[in-house]
């Protein structure tokens, strides 16, 4: 599906960056495709048990509510908000967890669902305080899993798509806050993310 279909309000503005900042990366047929073959590999593995499904805000909102569609088992969700502070002083590294879950874990199959895995620090830094809680198992599932610049050792059990570098928008992924409701994913140009500042 062409962006004109699937977006069909663009301003003039949103429209000039589309075509001239950005390449796509997978369209809304590509991503459904395989967030349905996610959803099933995900229901396969789980075998009927309960599943505490996390989403990651903000990013991890149009992923999480296309995939658990896609999953045929008894669901429970939450969401939770991370953020990043450059300080590598702080006790959780420079990870803050801004809004934890509200419910009890303990004995549940947890799977957190969020929209890119990066250096892999926030991911590590919010599986490491789940862990405290006495899950049953926690497992991640990303959209994409972009491995140059990992730091943490770990990786996405679940993801979509893989990609080595780059800069992603679209499909809950932001550039400033921008872009979020794309529904397609797009890799945005280094220069043209200078410019865009
Ligand atoms: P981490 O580096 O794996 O801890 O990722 C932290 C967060 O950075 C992710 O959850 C995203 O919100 C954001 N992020 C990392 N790479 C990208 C990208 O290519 N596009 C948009 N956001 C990104
Ligand atoms: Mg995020």
């Amino acid at each position: 599906m062409g962006i004109e279909q699937a977006n069909t309000t663009l301003t003039p503005l949103l429209r000039y960056v589309i075509d001239q900042a950005m390449r796509v990366l997978h369209t809304a047929d590509e991503i459904a495709e395989k967030v349905a073959e996610l959803g099933d590999r995900i229901s396969l593995a789980y075998q009927s048990s309960e599943v505490f499904i996390i989403g990651v805000l903000k990013g991890g909102f149009m992923f999480m509510s296309d995939l658990v569609r896609r999953i045929n088992l008894p669901v429970k969700i939450d969401f939770v908000r991370l953020s990043s502070y450059g300080n590598a002083d702080s006790p959780m590294g420079d990870v803050m967890i801004v809004d934890d879950i509200h419910e009890a874990i303990a004995g549940k199959h947890v799977l957190i669902v969020d929209d890119i895995m990066d250096t892999g620090k926030s991911l590590l830094t919010f599986k490491k305080h789940l862990l405290e809680k006495g899950p049953a198992s926690v497992k991640i599932c990303t959209m994409i899993d972009k491995t140059q610049r990992r730091e943490a050792s770990i990786s996405p059990d679940y993801y979509g798509f893989r990609i080595n570098e780059g800069f992603v928008v679209g499909y809950g992924l932001d550039f400033a806050e921008n872009y979020r409701a794309l529904p397609q994913l797009y890799i945005l140009d280094a220069e043209d993310r200078r410019n865009l500042l």
